[in-house]
Protein backbone atom coordinates (compact mmCIF):
# COMPACT_ATOMS: atom_id res chain seq x y z
CA UNK A 1 0.00 0.00 0.00
CA UNK A 2 1.05 3.45 -0.71
CA UNK A 3 1.27 5.25 2.54
CA UNK A 4 2.70 9.18 3.22
CA UNK A 5 4.22 9.68 6.77
CA UNK A 6 4.64 13.16 7.93
CA UNK A 7 7.06 13.44 10.47
CA UNK A 8 10.36 11.66 10.92
CA UNK A 9 10.90 11.86 14.46
CA UNK A 10 10.40 9.15 17.13
CA UNK A 11 6.85 7.84 16.29
CA UNK A 12 7.44 8.87 12.25
CA UNK A 13 10.81 7.34 12.02
CA UNK A 14 9.51 3.97 13.51
CA UNK A 15 6.89 3.46 11.62
CA UNK A 16 8.83 4.17 8.25
CA UNK A 17 10.83 1.14 9.38
CA UNK A 18 7.69 -1.16 10.45
CA UNK A 19 5.63 -0.09 7.45
CA UNK A 20 8.42 -0.43 4.56
CA UNK A 21 9.77 -3.96 6.29
CA UNK A 22 6.08 -5.23 5.68
CA UNK A 23 6.60 -4.00 2.07
CA UNK A 24 4.68 -0.69 2.48
CA UNK A 25 5.72 1.88 -0.16
CA UNK A 26 6.64 4.72 2.01
CA UNK A 27 7.31 8.57 1.34
CA UNK A 28 8.48 10.36 4.68
CA UNK A 29 8.83 13.74 5.10
CA UNK A 30 9.71 16.70 7.72
CA UNK A 31 10.01 20.27 8.15
CA UNK A 32 13.74 20.55 7.07
CA UNK A 33 13.75 18.69 3.75
CA UNK A 34 14.37 15.21 2.02
CA UNK A 35 18.04 15.85 2.26
CA UNK A 36 18.02 15.49 6.31
CA UNK A 37 15.87 11.92 5.90
CA UNK A 38 19.41 10.12 3.85
CA UNK A 39 19.86 8.08 7.09
CA UNK A 40 16.68 6.75 7.72
CA UNK A 41 15.87 6.19 3.31
CA UNK A 42 18.56 4.09 3.45
CA UNK A 43 17.92 2.04 6.13
CA UNK A 44 14.67 1.28 5.23
CA UNK A 45 13.75 2.06 1.66
CA UNK A 46 11.48 4.64 2.25
CA UNK A 47 11.39 7.74 -0.22
CA UNK A 48 12.44 11.15 1.47
CA UNK A 49 9.97 13.64 -0.27
CA UNK A 50 9.10 17.46 0.41
CA UNK A 51 6.39 17.52 2.88
CA UNK A 52 3.52 19.25 -0.09
CA UNK A 53 4.09 15.44 -2.18
CA UNK A 54 3.70 13.15 1.22
CA UNK A 55 0.41 12.99 0.45
CA UNK A 56 0.73 12.36 -2.97
CA UNK A 57 -1.02 8.79 -4.12
CA UNK A 58 -1.35 7.69 -0.48
CA UNK A 59 -4.42 5.45 1.00
CA UNK A 60 -2.80 6.02 4.34
CA UNK A 61 -1.56 9.51 5.40
CA UNK A 62 0.26 9.53 9.13
CA UNK A 63 0.56 13.00 10.64
CA UNK A 64 3.05 12.72 13.44
CA UNK A 65 4.21 16.26 14.32
CA UNK A 66 4.67 17.72 16.99
CA UNK A 67 0.59 19.43 18.06
CA UNK A 68 1.65 22.61 17.95
CA UNK A 69 3.34 22.37 14.61
CA UNK A 70 -0.09 21.15 12.72
CA UNK A 71 -1.13 24.69 11.62
CA UNK A 72 2.57 24.98 9.80
CA UNK A 73 1.77 22.53 7.46
CA UNK A 74 1.35 24.14 4.44
CA UNK A 75 -2.45 24.26 2.70
CA UNK A 76 -3.48 21.30 1.19
CA UNK A 77 -1.10 19.40 2.47
CA UNK A 78 -3.42 16.04 1.82
CA UNK A 79 -4.39 16.91 -1.95
CA UNK A 80 -3.61 14.47 -4.28
CA UNK A 81 -3.89 11.56 -1.86
CA UNK A 82 -6.12 8.26 -2.97
CA UNK A 83 -9.57 8.73 -2.80
CA UNK A 84 -10.62 7.75 0.36
CA UNK A 85 -7.42 8.13 1.85
CA UNK A 86 -7.11 7.91 5.75
CA UNK A 87 -5.51 10.21 7.55
CA UNK A 88 -3.87 8.96 10.89
CA UNK A 89 -3.45 11.61 13.49
CA UNK A 90 -1.24 10.46 16.97
CA UNK A 91 -0.92 13.81 18.23
CA UNK A 92 -1.00 14.64 21.75
CA UNK A 93 -1.69 18.03 23.42
CA UNK A 94 1.93 18.88 25.84
CA UNK A 95 0.27 22.45 27.01
CA UNK A 96 3.01 22.70 29.97
CA UNK A 97 6.04 20.94 28.22
CA UNK A 98 5.96 21.58 24.48
CA UNK A 99 2.72 23.30 22.78
CA UNK A 100 1.68 26.33 24.29
CA UNK A 101 -1.70 26.99 24.87
CA UNK A 102 -4.35 26.10 22.36
CA UNK A 103 -7.74 28.47 22.51
CA UNK A 104 -9.35 25.97 20.31
CA UNK A 105 -8.90 23.39 23.04
CA UNK A 106 -8.54 24.98 25.72
CA UNK A 107 -11.73 27.11 25.57
CA UNK A 108 -13.99 25.30 22.74
CA UNK A 109 -13.87 22.06 24.51
CA UNK A 110 -12.30 20.94 21.58
CA UNK A 111 -10.51 16.88 21.25
CA UNK A 112 -7.05 17.52 20.18
CA UNK A 113 -7.88 15.39 17.31
CA UNK A 114 -10.84 17.62 16.39
CA UNK A 115 -8.99 20.62 16.36
CA UNK A 116 -5.70 18.69 14.30
CA UNK A 117 -8.65 17.71 11.21
CA UNK A 118 -9.99 21.68 11.63
CA UNK A 119 -6.59 22.31 10.59
CA UNK A 120 -5.92 19.70 7.74
CA UNK A 121 -9.45 20.30 6.24
CA UNK A 122 -10.05 15.94 6.54
CA UNK A 123 -11.26 13.93 8.67
CA UNK A 124 -8.67 11.89 11.01
CA UNK A 125 -8.25 8.54 12.55
CA UNK A 126 -6.91 8.95 16.16
CA UNK A 127 -4.18 6.05 16.14
CA UNK A 128 -1.08 5.34 18.42
CA UNK A 129 -1.05 8.13 20.49
CA UNK A 130 -0.37 6.40 23.45
CA UNK A 131 1.54 4.00 22.04
CA UNK A 132 5.69 4.18 22.57
CA UNK A 133 7.48 4.93 19.71
CA UNK A 134 10.00 1.78 20.95
CA UNK A 135 7.20 -0.24 21.41
CA UNK A 136 5.91 -0.06 17.26
CA UNK A 137 9.61 -1.99 16.80
CA UNK A 138 9.76 -3.95 20.13
CA UNK A 139 6.02 -5.36 21.15
CA UNK A 140 4.75 -6.67 17.86
CA UNK A 141 2.97 -9.80 17.95
CA UNK A 142 1.10 -12.27 15.81
CA UNK A 143 -2.22 -12.22 16.06
CA UNK A 144 -3.92 -14.78 18.44
CA UNK A 145 -0.59 -14.31 20.77
CA UNK A 146 -1.23 -14.01 24.66
CA UNK A 147 0.71 -10.94 25.31
CA UNK A 148 -0.14 -8.86 21.89
CA UNK A 149 -1.17 -5.39 22.95
CA UNK A 150 -4.27 -3.55 21.48
CA UNK A 151 -4.29 0.06 20.69
CA UNK A 152 -7.36 2.51 20.97
CA UNK A 153 -8.55 3.52 17.58
CA UNK A 154 -11.03 6.46 17.21
CA UNK A 155 -12.50 8.01 14.36
CA UNK A 156 -16.20 9.37 12.31
CA UNK A 157 -15.78 7.78 9.25
CA UNK A 158 -16.00 4.16 9.56
CA UNK A 159 -14.37 2.86 6.03
CA UNK A 160 -11.14 4.49 7.38
CA UNK A 161 -10.74 3.47 10.57
CA UNK A 162 -11.38 -0.16 9.48
CA UNK A 163 -8.70 0.16 7.21
CA UNK A 164 -6.16 1.69 10.16
CA UNK A 165 -7.29 -0.83 11.85
CA UNK A 166 -6.37 -3.67 9.51
CA UNK A 167 -2.87 -1.79 9.01
CA UNK A 168 -2.59 -2.00 12.75
CA UNK A 169 -3.17 -5.65 12.67
CA UNK A 170 -0.45 -5.87 10.24
CA UNK A 171 1.94 -4.25 12.20
CA UNK A 172 1.20 -6.48 14.92
CA UNK A 173 -1.12 -5.35 17.72
CA UNK A 174 -5.07 -5.81 18.24
CA UNK A 175 -6.96 -2.71 18.11
CA UNK A 176 -9.92 -1.44 19.77
CA UNK A 177 -12.96 1.10 18.49
CA UNK A 178 -12.73 3.90 20.95
CA UNK A 179 -15.86 5.59 19.22
CA UNK A 180 -15.83 8.94 16.80
CA UNK A 181 -13.19 11.70 17.19
CA UNK A 182 -15.45 13.00 20.15
CA UNK A 183 -15.43 10.34 21.92
CA UNK A 184 -11.52 10.00 21.45
CA UNK A 185 -10.78 12.39 24.99
CA UNK A 186 -10.81 8.80 26.55
CA UNK A 187 -7.41 8.00 25.07
CA UNK A 188 -5.56 11.20 25.45
CA UNK A 189 -2.62 12.14 27.95
CA UNK A 190 -2.88 10.98 31.53
CA UNK A 191 -6.53 8.85 30.82
CA UNK A 192 -6.19 4.93 32.02
CA UNK A 193 -5.75 3.96 28.40
CA UNK A 194 -2.56 6.11 27.45
CA UNK A 195 0.82 4.30 27.55
CA UNK A 196 -1.30 0.60 28.43
CA UNK A 197 0.26 -2.10 27.08
CA UNK A 198 -2.68 -4.10 27.91
CA UNK A 199 -4.80 -6.60 25.17
CA UNK A 200 -8.61 -5.86 24.22
CA UNK A 201 -10.15 -6.28 27.61
CA UNK A 202 -7.62 -4.11 29.67
CA UNK A 203 -7.91 -1.59 27.00
CA UNK A 204 -11.97 -1.60 26.58
CA UNK A 205 -11.92 -1.22 30.52
CA UNK A 206 -9.32 1.12 30.87
CA UNK A 207 -11.44 3.14 27.86
CA UNK A 208 -14.53 2.92 29.75
CA UNK A 209 -12.54 4.49 32.94
CA UNK A 210 -11.63 7.40 31.78
CA UNK A 211 -12.77 10.61 32.95
CA UNK A 212 -13.97 13.97 30.77
CA UNK A 213 -12.18 16.31 33.34
CA UNK A 214 -8.97 17.68 31.60
CA UNK A 215 -5.98 17.23 34.47
CA UNK A 216 -4.42 20.47 35.65
CA UNK A 217 -0.91 18.90 34.19
CA UNK A 218 -2.04 19.10 30.57
CA UNK A 219 -3.83 23.11 31.55
CA UNK A 220 -2.14 25.50 29.08
N1 LIG B 1 7.41 9.99 21.20
C1 LIG B 1 6.45 9.13 21.48
O1 LIG B 1 6.72 8.03 22.03
C2 LIG B 1 5.03 9.44 21.10
C3 LIG B 1 4.10 8.44 21.31
C4 LIG B 1 2.79 8.64 20.87
C5 LIG B 1 2.42 9.84 20.31
N2 LIG B 1 3.33 10.85 20.17
C6 LIG B 1 2.85 12.11 19.59
O2 LIG B 1 3.10 12.07 18.18
C7 LIG B 1 3.48 13.36 17.71
C8 LIG B 1 4.91 13.26 17.16
O3 LIG B 1 5.75 12.87 18.23
P1 LIG B 1 7.28 12.48 18.02
O4 LIG B 1 7.79 12.12 19.38
O5 LIG B 1 7.41 11.51 16.91
O6 LIG B 1 7.88 13.89 17.58
P2 LIG B 1 9.40 14.27 17.23
O7 LIG B 1 10.31 13.14 17.53
O8 LIG B 1 9.64 15.60 17.85
O9 LIG B 1 9.36 14.45 15.65
C9 LIG B 1 8.56 15.42 15.05
C10 LIG B 1 8.72 15.33 13.55
O10 LIG B 1 7.80 16.27 12.97
C11 LIG B 1 8.48 16.98 11.96
N3 LIG B 1 7.83 18.27 11.74
C12 LIG B 1 7.64 19.28 12.61
N4 LIG B 1 7.01 20.31 12.00
C13 LIG B 1 6.81 19.93 10.72
C14 LIG B 1 6.25 20.57 9.61
N5 LIG B 1 5.74 21.81 9.70
N6 LIG B 1 6.24 19.91 8.43
C15 LIG B 1 6.75 18.67 8.33
N7 LIG B 1 7.29 18.00 9.37
C16 LIG B 1 7.34 18.64 10.55
C17 LIG B 1 9.87 17.13 12.49
O11 LIG B 1 10.74 17.47 11.43
P3 LIG B 1 12.09 18.32 11.70
O12 LIG B 1 12.90 17.54 12.67
O13 LIG B 1 12.68 18.47 10.34
O14 LIG B 1 11.60 19.64 12.27
C18 LIG B 1 10.11 15.73 13.04
O15 LIG B 1 10.50 14.85 12.01
C19 LIG B 1 3.37 14.30 18.91
O16 LIG B 1 2.11 14.91 18.95
C20 LIG B 1 3.54 13.35 20.09
O17 LIG B 1 2.93 13.86 21.29
C21 LIG B 1 4.63 10.65 20.53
Amino acid sequence: MKIGIIGAGNIGGNLTRRLTALGHDVSVANSRGPHTLTALAEETGATPVPVEEAARGAEIVVVTVPLKRVPDLPSGVLDGAADGVAVIDTGNYYPQQRDGRIAGIEDEGLTESRWTERHLGHPVVKAFNGTYAQDILDRPRPAGAPDRMALPVAGDDEAAKAKVRALIDGLGFDTVDAGGIDDSWRQQPDTPVYGLREGVDGVTQALAQASPERPAAFRG
